[in-house]
C-alpha cells in the first residue's frame, strides 16, 4: 500500500501527462463485438453466411470521407503507408522530386523515398511553421512533381498560395493531415483541398485506432490506384469479389499490405463520434493557455490565422531569448516537475541519413525553430488545475 504524503510518502502532483488516448466503454464493447464476430479483417472468401469481414472498415471510410467533405476515403494501417500510396497515386515517378517541409515528422519525406522519388526540403514560415509559399519557387526544378504541405500542429498551411504555385507548375498536392483532423482553411476541411489528404490515428492523434491512417480524395482515378496499392496490387476490390462471388483476381501493379483491420476500424468508428467534442476541448484548453502564457515575457504563444480553425493537436510555444531559461533548460525543468512536455521537431535536413541525400537550401526558419520550440501537454481531459500548474512552472 502506498504511504500518504502526510506520513512521509511521496507528494501527489497534478502530473499533466498528455500521452494516453481516452478509451471508453464503447470502444471496448465495439472491439469485443468484432472479436466475437470472427470477421477480423477485409473479406477473404465467402462461405454461406460466414463472411463479410470489412464492414467496419467500409463504414469507417464512408463516415470519415463525409466528415472531410471528400468523395472517397481509404483506410490504411498508418499515415506513413497512406502518404506512400498517395504520393504514388498522384503520379510521382521514381527519380522525380517532391517538395516537403524540413520541419515535420520523418514520414512526410520517407513516403517519397519509399518510391525512389526525391524529397526536396523547402523552408517553413516563421509564424505558423508550415511550408513558406514564398520560398517554394527556389526549390522548383524540371523534376518537381508534387508538394506535401503539412498542416503542422493542427493549423492549416497557406493553401491558396500553395495551390496557385502547384497549378502554375502542374504539380499535385498531397496534404499531410496527420495533425489536422477537424482543422479547416477558409471553411474547407484539411484533407479536401489538395488532390489527396493523409491522416494518422496513432495514439497521440485526435482519434486513435492504435496504429492507423486514412487517405481522402475527390478523384476517382487516384481512389482506384490507392485502393490497388493498399491491397497487394489486386485488380478487384473485396466488395466486388463479395458481390459477384468471384474467386479470381489479377495482380495489376506493385502492391502492399497496407490494410487497416476490423478491430482497429471499430475503434476508429467509436472515437469518430467524439471528434468535434475532442477538438472543442482542445481549443478551450489552448485559449486558457493563451490567456495565461501571454503574460509571460519571452514566451510566444501559437499564432492562429484568420479563417482557419486550429485544432491544437499540439500546443507549441516558442521560447525566446529574453526568457530566463533556454528551451532545453525549460524542457528539463518541466520534466523534473512531472510535466510531459515534448519537442517537435528536430528538422529533417539535419538528420544523419538525410544529410547525405538532400539538396542544400535556405532553412533559416527551421534552424531557428529547432532551438526554440516546445510543446506543452494538451489532452481533452486536461483540467484547469493542470493547465495552471504547467503555466506556474513556466512563470516561476
Ligand atoms: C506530420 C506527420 N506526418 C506523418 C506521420 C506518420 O503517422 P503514422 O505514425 O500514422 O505513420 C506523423 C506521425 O506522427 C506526423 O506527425
Amino acid at each position: 500500500m502506498s504511504v500518504l504524503a502526510i506520513n512521509g510518502g511521496q507528494k501527489t502532483r497534478v502530473k499533466p501527462f498528455p500521452r494516453h488516448p481516452i478509451i471508453g466503454e464503447d470502444e471496448k464493447k465495439q472491439v469485443l463485438e468484432v472479436l466475437d464476430s470472427g470477421n477480423l479483417s477485409t473479406f477473404i472468401a465467402s462461405v454461406g453466411e460466414h463472411f463479410l469481414g470489412g464492414k467496419k472498415i467500409r463504414e469507417f471510410e464512408t463516415k470519415f470521407c463525409k466528415k472531410i467533405n471528400a468523395k472517397f476515403g481509404v483506410a490504411f494501417n498508418s499515415a506513413t503507408s497512406a502518404l506512400h500510396a498517395a504520393v504514388v497515386s498522384v503520379g510521382v515517378k521514381p527519380g522525380q522530386e517532391v517538395i516537403v517541409p524540413p520541419y515535420t515528422f520523418t514520414s512526410t519525406a520517407t513516403s517519397s523515398l519509399m518510391h525512389n522519388a526525391i524529397p526536396v526540403f523547402s523552408d517553413v514560415k516563421k509564424d505558423i511553421y508550415c511550408l513558406d509559399p514564398n520560398k517554394l519557387k527556389n526549390v522548383l526544378s524540371d523534376l518537381t512533381k508534387a508538394i506535401v504541405p503539412v498542416h503542422l500542429f493542427g493549423h492549416a498551411c497557406d493553401m491558396d498560395e500553395i495551390l496557385s504555385i502547384a497549378k502554375k507548375h502542374g504539380l499535385k498536392v498531397v496534404e499531410d493531415c496527420a495533425h489536422a483532423l477537424g482543422a479547416t482553411y477558409q471553411n474547407k476541411k484539411c484533407g479536401s483541398i489538395g488532390q489527396t489528404g493523409c491522416f494518422s490515428f496513432y495514439p497521440t492523434k485526435i482519434i486513435t485506432t492504435g496504429e492507423g491512417g486514412m487517405v481522402t480524395t475527390n478523384n476517382t482515378n487516384f481512389f482506384k490506384k490507392i485502393s490497388v496499392l493498399k491491397n497487394q496490387g489486386m485488380n478487384i476490390t473485396p466488395e466486388k469479389r463479395e458481390k459477384t462471388a468471384q474467386w479470381r483476381y489479377d495482380i495489376i501493379d506493385i502492391g502492399y499490405n497496407y490494410r487497416l483491420d476490423e478491430l482497429r476500424s471499430s475503434l476508429g468508428l467509436s472515437q469518430f463520434a467524439r471528434i468535434n467534442e475532442i477538438n472543442k476541448k482542445r481549443i478551450k484548453i489552448a485559449r486558457k493557455y493563451d490567456q495565461l502564457l501571454s503574460k509571460i515575457k519571452g514566451i510566444l504563444i501559437p499564432i492562429k490565422k484568420k479563417h482557419r480553425n486550429h485544432i491544437y493537436h499540439l500546443y507549441t510555444i516558442k521560447v525566446e531569448k529574453d526568457y530566463y531559461l533556454n528551451r532545453n533548460e525549460l524542457f528539463i525543468k518541466l520534466h523534473k516537475n512531472g510535466i510531459g512536455a515534448s519537442v517537435q521537431y528536430y528538422p529533417l535536413h539535419l538528420m544523419s541519413y538525410n544529410k547525405k541525400l538532400y539538396k542544400k537550401s535556405d532553412f533559416s526558419n527551421a534552424n531557428i525553430l529547432k532551438d526554440q520550440i516546445i510543446s506543452l501537454p494538451i489532452f481533452p481531459t486536461m483540467t484547469l488545475r493542470q493547465i495552471e500548474y504547467v503555466v506556474s512552472k513556466i512563470s516561476e
